[in-house]
């Protein structure tokens, strides 16, 4: 893996922005975002994702009014986070329902997308100038607030520009300035830019279209010429504010994305057309130059689905970055690939408030995801160290899975899962396994987390419901000794210094908080959200 470029900064110093996203009315007002607030807490997170409304800041056409985003800097400075603001402007999920009601009421200065029959779309057409400009107008305003509140203290350490931004309902805008774009010729920058961009989805399809060297945006890229141009609009229209933004306050910019990854992945239909999704993205970020990622909202539940999207995003001129994703399931242990194996600079998930009961204590049904996270706040040093480099491993217990073998530099590793079926095997169907289950635990308790090698005697390991054995690379006779190869034995063998709970202090220093020795290390490391990181020295 290359370089993480480490978009998130903290006075002046890479951070990891880890929490979760309110729901989408929590900004309106304090009252609204507490439960948000107190959701972080309970998750261990640092950053909340939290939406300022156009049609709330700017109820009356050039009447701004941003109480609701200083109750918000209040909120996050007395709970001690950061913020991430999400403009809700003209595009909110491929929709145009966070545009003030002057502008809504308004389609003969405020154009629609018009669909391919004739018939008005409920989104805002990205080729109205009047709508860019009375955009810019607000979203500049915001900057222009933040920088005077916000300025000195970094309390907001980026911005999301729009949310999932596209057209659901057609695939481009039929009316008549966007129907003069899209007859118009693909423009030069995309044509010299395409034959590098081999490997990427917007490549194929050119090739598939005959590979031309110039043409309308239908005769170079054939049935998707719509989306295509769609999302060169979109993205213009959003880097332009982009500009205009950063010109008076120069924070992280972003765009997040409406996967494509889903039903019959028809543009406008299963997803907005014109957003930054995979088959679209060359496109939409060369248009987007001025903004610092494109960031998927993963939704995505299957491992190899998940780890699909994950590969795509993370690129060269696009870190990873994880501003949404599922509040349940299996996004509880898949985070973890985004983590290690992809570079992800932050992860968030979507409606945090959800992880609250009534009393305001956890959700059981959310304990996992919240003990990910609680694993996960405790490796932050680690993962601003480590990123990037092969000194990061993910563990992750999938259906079935009963360990996990690493080739580690100078050891094996072998990830258990479950609580000790390594060493409990029963004598005979009999006579099964008392107390413990013989089977790894597929239920509650995936075994899921990171394990950091550090050099060569020194691991770190963070997560829940597995355990580590290592065992040193070396000649076939030394693994074939009868003692090694015990399976009861092998793990007291382990040649440890010392296994210590601790985290690390303002400074990256490792503090001890807890040694383990004798029967808590005699079958292996083990990990447990409660228990920070684990920190294992061996020797010969
Ligand atoms: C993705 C959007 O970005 C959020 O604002 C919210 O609508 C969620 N989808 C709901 O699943």
């Amino acid at each position: 893996m290359t370089e993480v470029k480490r978009v998130f900064q903290v006075d002046g110093k890479p951070f990891f922005t880890l929490g979760g996203q309110s729901r989408n009315s929590s900004g309106y007002n304090r009252a609204e975002a507490e439960t948000a607030f107190r959701a972080l807490q309970k998750l261990h997170g640092n950053t909340l994702e939290i939406p300022v409304y156009w049609e709330q800041v700017e109820p009356v056409e050039g009447q701004f009014d941003f109480t609701s985003v200083d109750e918000l800097l209040a909120l996050a400075r007395e709970y001690g986070v950061r913020l991430v603001l999400l403009w809700f402007g003209t595009w909110k999920n491929g929709n145009m329902e966070y545009a003030p009601a002057w502008v809504k009421r308004d389609p003969q200065r405020f154009w629609r997308v018009i669909g391919p029959s004739g018939n008005p779309v409920w989104v805002l057409s990205s080729h109205c100038p009047a709508t860019y400009e009375a955009d810019e107008r607000a979203f500049t305003r915001l900057m222009t607030h933040l920088r005077e509140k916000d300025g000195q203290q970094g309390t907001v350490i980026a911005v999301q520009i729009q949310n999932e931004p596209g057209i659901l309902g057609s695939d481009r805008d039929y009316g008549e300035a966007g129907q003069r774009a899209f007859e118009s010729a693909v423009p030069a920058d995309i044509m010299a830019r395409l034959p590098k961009a081999e490997g990427g989805q917007v490549y194929a399809t050119w090739q598939a279209a005959g590979a031309r060297s110039g043409g309308t945006w239908e005769e170079v890229f054939g049935r998707q010429g719509g989306e295509y141009m769609t999302a060169w609009s979109i993205g213009q229209y959003i880097d332009k504010l982009a500009v205009a933004g950063r010109r008076i306050y120069d924070i992280p910019l972003y765009i997040n994305v409406w996967l494509g990854e889903m039903h019959w992945r028809i543009a406008g239909d299963a997803y907005p057309s014109g957003g930054g999704v995979s088959q679209a993205l060359d496109i939409f970020r060369w248009a987007t130059p001025h903004v610092d990622l494109i960031a998927p909202d993963i939704y995505i539940a299957h491992p190899d689905g998940y780890r699909e999207v994950c590969a795509i995003y993370a690129r060269d001129d696009n870190p990873l970055f994880v501003p949404e994703s599922a509040p349940y399931g299996s996004n509880a242990w898949n985070m973890f690939y985004a983590l290690a194996d992809y570079g992800a600079i932050g992860y968030h998930f979507f409606a945090i408030e959800h992880i609250l009961d009534a009393e305001g204590n956890v959700n059981p049904q959310a304990q996992m995801m919240v003990d990910s996270f609680h694993a996960t706040a405790a490796a932050i040093p680690l993962l601003l160290k480590y990123q990037g480099t092969d000194q990061i491993h993910a563990v992750v217990q999938q259906e079935f899975q009963g360990e996990q073998w690493y080739d580690l530099d100078g050891w094996v590793g072998l990830v258990q899962f479950g609580y000790g079926a390594f060493q409990y095997m029963g004598m005979d169907w009999r006579h099964p396994p008392k107390g413990l289950p013989m089977m790894a635990d597929m239920g509650e308790a995936r075994g899921r987390g990171l394990i950091f090698q550090q050099d060569e005697n020194t691991f770190y390991l963070v997560g829940a419901a597995y355990r580590l054995h290592l065992r040193r690379k070396a000649a076939l006779k030394e693994m074939l000794d009868p003692m090694m190869v015990s399976t009861f034995h092998q793990p007291r063998q382990a040649p440890y210094i010392s296994v210590d709970e601790g985290h690390f202090d303002e400074n990256g220093t490792f503090v001890v908080d807890r040694r383990r020795n004798g029967d808590e290390t005699d079958s292996g490391v083990w990990v447990e959200p409660d228990c920070g990181v684990v920190r294992v020295v061996l020797t010969r």
